[in-house]
Order: C-alpha cells, then sequence, then structure tokens
C-alpha cells in the first residue's frame, strides 16, 4: 500500500486540473458506482450540511482529493432534487485560513431567514502539530459559492482533549433558540457531546454545558458526529461512539447508533428509554446525518458513509475510496429506528431480469418474499453456485446471518466476516440494491439494514437461493453523474 508523507497528504489543490486525470482514470474502474454519491477524486467520508433548500436538496461530503487517505478534507457538494439523481456542484468550503489550515472538517447546515448557513469544525494545527479545533459557520448563496465568516464562532473548551468537533445546529422552534452540540472527548478520555446556545444563529455562542446521558458515561473514548433529532414525536440521539466493541459487532471498534429517549434541554439530560441500537448492522456504514423529510417535518432522511474509519479497501489501490449509502427514509416504531428505501428509488427500475438465470446483472434491486421460514442465499456466488456473501435466517435461534467470508476479495477481515440480529417475527420480506461496489439489504420492511462494500470479482455475479422464495429482480438506470467539476 502506497505510503503518503504529511506534505502529500496535506497538500493544497491549488487548480482542478491537478486532479483532472486521476479523474479520469478512476472513471474507468469496474468498481465506480452508478446510483450511489462518490468521489470526485480521493477519499470521501462523512455527509455533511443534508437539507432541502429551494427545491434542492443540498449534501456534501468530506473531501480529500489525493488519494485514498484521510489528508487535507474540504466539503464536496452535490444536489439533487429528488434524493434519487445526484450531480456534482464543486467544492463548497476550502481549508483556506488559519482557522482551518488543516481541514474543514465535519459539521451541518440550517436555513433561516438569513439564507442557508454551514457550520463545520476548523481543524487547525500549529507547526508542531498541535490541534486546536474551531466552530466555524459559513453562509452558502444561491449560486453556490461560500462565504466564510472571518472568526470562528467558538473554539475549543476547556476540561476536554483536542477531540472536539462535528458541529450539529439545531433550531428550537417553540423557544426560538440556535443549539450547536459538539462531539468531543474527556480528559478521562470518554466520549462526551457539548452543547452550546444563542439567540441568533451566527454570532452570541456560549457553552451550556456537557450533555448527560444518564447510563453512558463510559461508552467509548470519543463521540462523532452527535446529533438529536425528532422522529414521530420522539427525540432521538445519533452518534458514534469510537474504540468500543459491542456484540454481534465482530472486533469493530467504531460504530454508528442511536438512542431513543427524550431531550431536556433545559437540565442538559438526554433519558434513554431503551438502550443503544446500531444505525445499520452491515460492515460498512458510519457518521450518518439526518435531513428533515419535505412537508413531514416529523419524519427523517438518513444517509451515512458507507464507510469506516481506520479500514482500506481494494480501490485503495487505484487512488479513490468510499461512497455513500443511498438515503433512508427513517420512522420509530416500537422503540426502534426503522428505515426503509425512499419511494422515489422505484423511478430507477429499468426492466426486469428473469430470477431463473440466476444472474445479477451489475446495478440492480433484488425483492424476495419469503416462502419458507428458513431463508438461505447467495450473493455474488460464482456460476456453480459457490461462495459469495451469504444471507440466512435460522428460525431457532430467529437471527439473519450476514457471512461474507466467501467472497474473494477480503476487506478489513480483523473487524469479522459475520454480521447478526435478531428477527423475533422471522423473515418475510428484502429489498437488496446492488450497485458495483455496494450491496444494502433492508429486511421486513424496515427492521434492519445491512450496508456494506463488496468488491467482486469478474466471476462473482451470481445468485443462489437454496430455500423457497419468490424472487424479482429489476436493473437500475444509473442516477449519479459522475461529471468532472472541481
Ligand atoms: C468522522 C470524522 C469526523 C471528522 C471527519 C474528518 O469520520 O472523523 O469526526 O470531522 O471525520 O474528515
Amino acid at each position: 500500500m502506497k505510503e503518503w508523507t504529511r506534505e502529500e497528504r496535506y497538500r493544497i489543490l491549488k487548480d482542478p486540473e491537478e486532479i483532472r486525470e486521476l479523474h479520469e482514470r478512476i472513471k474507468e474502474s469496474p468498481y465506480r458506482q452508478t446510483f450511489h454519491v462518490q468521489p470526485v477524486t480521493g477519499l470521501l467520508n462523512d455527509p455533511n450540511g443534508f437539507l432541502h433548500y429551494n427545491g434542492v436538496w443540498h449534501l456534501f461530503y468530506q473531501w480529500c482529493p489525493w488519494g485514498a487517505v484521510h489528508g487535507l478534507k474540504y466539503w464536496y457538494h452535490v444536489e439533487s432534487k429528488d434524493l434519487v439523481t445526484w450531480k456534482n456542484i464543486g467544492t463548497a468550503i476550502r481549508p483556506d485560513t488559519e482557522y482551518d489550515n488543516k481541514g474543514a472538517y465535519s459539521g451541518s447546515a440550517l436555513v433561516t431567514n438569513d439564507g442557508l448557513y454551514l457550520y463545520y469544525t476548523g481543524n487547525h494545527r500549529d507547526e508542531n502539530w498541535n490541534r486546536t479545533p474551531f466552530t466555524c459557520i459559513a453562509k452558502l448563496d444561491d449560486n453556490g459559492t461560500v462565504d466564510k465568516a472571518k472568526y470562528p464562532l467558538f473554539g475549543p473548551q476547556n476540561g476536554y482533549t483536542e477531540h472536539q468537533r462535528d458541529p450539529k445546529i439545531i433550531f428550537r422552534r417553540n423557544v426560538r433558540k440556535y443549539n450547536i452540540i459538539i462531539g468531543g472527548q474527556n480528559e478521562q478520555h470518554k466520549g462526551r457531546c457539548l452543547v452550546y446556545e444563542s439567540d441568533r444563529p451566527d454570532s452570541g455562542w456560549y457553552f451550556k454545558g456537557e450533555l448527560k446521558v444518564p447510563g453512558y458515561e463510559d461508552f467509548g473514548d470519543m463521540w462523532e458526529c452527535p446529533s438529536i433529532e425528532q422522529i414521530d414525536g420522539k427525540d432521538v440521539l445519533i452518534f458514534c461512539p469510537q474504540h468500543i466493541t459491542l456484540p454481534d459487532r465482530g472486533e469493530a471498534k467504531n460504530h454508528n447508533g442511536y438512542i431513543i429517549g427524550s431531550m431536556d434541554w433545559g437540565m442538559l439530560t438526554f433519558t434513554p428509554d431503551g438502550s443503544f441500537h446500531e444505525l445499520d448492522f452491515g460492515f460498512d456504514s458510519y457518521a450518518a446525518e439526518c435531513a428533515a423529510r419535505l412537508h413531514q417535518w416529523d419524519e427523517g432522511v438518513l444517509i451515512a458513509w458507507m464507510g469506516l474509519p481506520d479500514s482500506s479497501y481494494p480501490t485503495d489501490e487505484e487512488d479513490w475510496s468510499g461512497c455513500l449509502t443511498l438515503p433512508r427514509r427513517l420512522r420509530v416504531r416500537n422503540r426502534r429506528l426503522i428505515q426503509t428505501p425512499l419511494e422515489e428509488l422505484v423511478a430507477l427500475r429499468d426492466g426486469e431480469a428473469d430470477p431463473a438465470e440466476g444472474i445479477l446483472p451489475g446495478a440492480c434491486e433484488m425483492e424476495l418474499f419469503n416462502e419458507e421460514e428458513r431463508l438461505d442465499l447467495s450473493l455474488f456466488s460464482d456460476s456453480a453456485g459457490d461462495g459469495g456473501i451469504r444471507i440466512s435466517y435460522d428460525p431457532t435461534s430467529k437471527k439473519i446471518i450476514v457471512d461474507r467470508s466467501g467472497l474473494s476479495r477480503k476487506i478489513n477481515t480483523d473487524m469479522g466476516n459475520v454480521r447478526t440480529r435478531p428477527l423475533e417475527h422471522g423473515l418475510n420480506h428484502l429489498r437488496i440494491f446492488i450497485d458495483h461496489s455496494s450491496v444494502e439489504i433492508f429486511v421486513n420492511d424496515g427492521d434492519a439494514v445491512f450496508s456494506s462494500r463488496v468488491f467482486p470479482a469478474e466471476e462473482e455475479h451470481c445468485f443462489t437461493c437454496r430455500t423457497n422464495a419468490r424472487i424479482h429482480i429489476w436493473n437500475l438506470k444509473p442516477a449519479v453523474k459522475d461529471d468532472f467539476v472541481v
């Protein structure tokens, strides 16, 4: 694997022409996606600033132009009218001030009477590589240009380490207060959330205190990308606890999950009603961001990075890495978050394939109605039906099991090859979205979702179902333009 020097990783992009050739080269990769947002070049990680404004969905991603490396981060902008087809708009936030000299890190966005504000972490480092995180604000005007405020809204808080980042802006309409919550780490190296407040979106911010989450005082050493959402009348704390192992998650140490509960802004306490659940049971999902669904402010749309920190992927060698998940509709049912594919995705269906042939077209959707209690399905198997990803349901243990050990290109095996999830009421239905290097499995109308990157070899393009099920397969049209816009 390529070794990057600090100079190479933190090089400033001066002219788009510097990466045009790289874009042309990676476009030829068999693993380029056709209906998922992916980096124009280099590395994509977290989705940022996801919202709907003036008839358009705006979305940004953490972007390092040079290759599959976490170096100097920009915000790259994409837009959609329907959450299904996306186009590249170009670089939005550049790390070009003293406050963000080593990266414009993750954050969120808010529409106000004054326009659209972007909140992000300015990752400042001095010449000795000591880090100071700043919470910064910028305005996105109607023709897509970003105007940064001259000074940050605030700097780091005493009593916490250098790990303070990922501002999530929340406007509490009923009291007309603005809050920012920040992911952090205290001096005892425990993950925490810090809460700031103001009467205005762009000034007057002060530190209100640390968020109390009873029972979660010792739950990972850093909480990244926290947010508090209101879904179906419930408060939901979504965050990424790091460096902790959890049941059924193999050796994975970084997670993205949620707790349903109630938020008391006066007492700064989030009281859980139930435990921490993973948002996604697959192998690759992190840093999810939620936007309010249009005209249904109580419902959310969730999108995540289909990737993980501290991991590597076969396209690293091609100098690109990462993509986003499909956006999902978010609701609460039985004290769980339910994620379902957006209705709009049906528009991508482009002719049905004959399931009897057992072939997976490059980009497709599979819908499966289970006709037995058990299920035994392999995706990406070879023409003899061997290998691939095995999806099974065992009525005795009442668990769905996703096992990727049969794939020929193994990735991040130190995090385990098997993921499971209990399904008390059996397995009835699956909707599976397959792109050129990913698979997203939606179970029982949103009970669980498994999102994973997969890099099939040429012969791994078949599927086999060894139990009785009714299966449909649709070809899917491309929906994400791979244009060179920087
Ligand atoms: C999560 C994260 C954030 C940070 C960003 C930097 O993946 O580490 O905490 O803001 O990525 O790209």
